[in-house]
């Protein structure tokens, strides 16, 4: 059977992480809801932090999350594997192992068969390479395609990170190039050059197994994944729960290839311009130029770790990681905070 031509970008609005909710918005949309407490519950919803973390007993917790989406690359397998990646990336954020997942998808009455075929085959390709299972799932019938996984994972209540934690002199790592929102856009329009947007898409299927593998060892304080909110926006809600300042050198984040030159010539997402006016009050963007401060407020869809690791630690941290994942760098230090702006760029 010959598969019809869907280019399934051109189904979605929004692309990826980029269709998330602007994190203001959500937090007035759950305004005057009331939180029941649990004193089991570590992290809830009211953290804004990557996953729910439940206590069962002294040495084991549960860690679930969810996170699905419209298309963020025409092909199926690439969109499956892109968006299991992204979901299971949150049970790294928090120093856990992804267990037990389920898919989430929503599938247009016209997609072909052997393209929804493919696109599960991405899914379950990445699962599978994480060492969790896919047991289930729920699909409905939508005119834009989406798809995700609702993910169970475990860690030790004691070994559990939060994006809260981090210390004043903390060292600041990260562990992708940032700019998949902006390649993406660009590639929509076909205007980025395709080296770069295979790029983005090795960057978005990488698992963030290695990097929370080699984290786990160490002291680290504080952990979230980069996602929607860009860097600035996550590097703020980490520095906002840890009532710390963070001082990122800018000329120390790594961009994808194609992303300044894109960024330069206004080629942005709409969530650029969503995070950053939820975040820009907070950020001091000091010599930072323009481009360079939007590829910061850029939401990346399956983003790297951002660590804020004990200084004693950072050095063998760093190394190693830098075996393990070669795109990781070191971007800045946690100061204790002074009143004021939060996220000082340099
Ligand atoms: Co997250
Ligand atoms: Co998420
Ligand atoms: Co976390």
């Amino acid at each position: 059977m010959a598969e019809k031509e869907v280019k399934l970008t051109k189904l979605a609005k929004c692309a990826g992480c980029g269709a998330k909710v602007g994190a203001g918005t959500l937090a007035q949309l759950l305004e005057g809801i009331q939180v029941r407490r649990d004193p089991n519950l570590l992290v809830g919803f009211d953290r804004s932090d990557d996953a729910s973390v439940y206590k069962i007993s002294d040495d084991l917790a549960l860690v679930q999350t969810v996170d699905f989406f419209p298309p963020i690359a025409d092909d199926p397998y690439l969109f499956g594997q892109i968006a299991a990646a992204n979901a299971l990336s949150d049970v790294y954020a928090m120093g856990g192992e992804p267990k037990l997942c389920l898919n989430i998808m929503a599938v247009p009455k016209d997609m072909p068969p052997e393209a929804v075929h493919n696109l599960l085959r991405g899914g379950y390709d990445k699962v599978y390479e994480a060492g969790a299972l896919i047991t289930g799932g729920h699909s409905i019938l939508d005119e834009e395609p989406k798809y995700g996984l609702a993910v169970t994972g475990f860690v030790r209540p004691d070994k559990m990170l939060t994006n809260s934690g981090a210390k004043p002199g903390d060292v600041l790592l990260f562990t992708k190039p940032i700019g998949t929102g902006v390649l993406t856009t660009a590639a929509k329009a076909d205007m980025a050059p395709s080296e770069s947007i295979a790029l983005a898409h090795r960057t978005m299927t990488a698992l963030n197994k290695a990097a929370r593998d080699a984290m786990v060892k160490y002291r680290v304080h504080a952990c979230t994944d980069v996602t929607g909110f860009g860097l600035l926006g996550h590097g703020l809600e980490m520095a906002q729960g840890s009532g710390v300042e963070l001082e990122i050198d800018t000329g120390a984040v790594d961009f994808l290839p194609g992303a300044a030159e894109l960024a330069k010539m206004g080629i942005l997402p709409e969530g650029m311009y969503r995070n950053r006016s939820f975040a820009e009050s907070s950020v001091d963007s000091g010599p930072a130029e323009l481009w360079r401060q939007d590829l910061l407020y850029d939401p990346q869809t399956s983003g790297g770790l951002l660590m804020a690791v004990d200084p004693a630690d950072a050095e063998t941290l760093y190394g190693e990681l830098q075996d393990c994942v070669p795109s990781a760098q070191r971007i800045g230090t946690v100061r204790e905070y002074r009143g004021g702006k939060r996220i000082f760029l340099k």
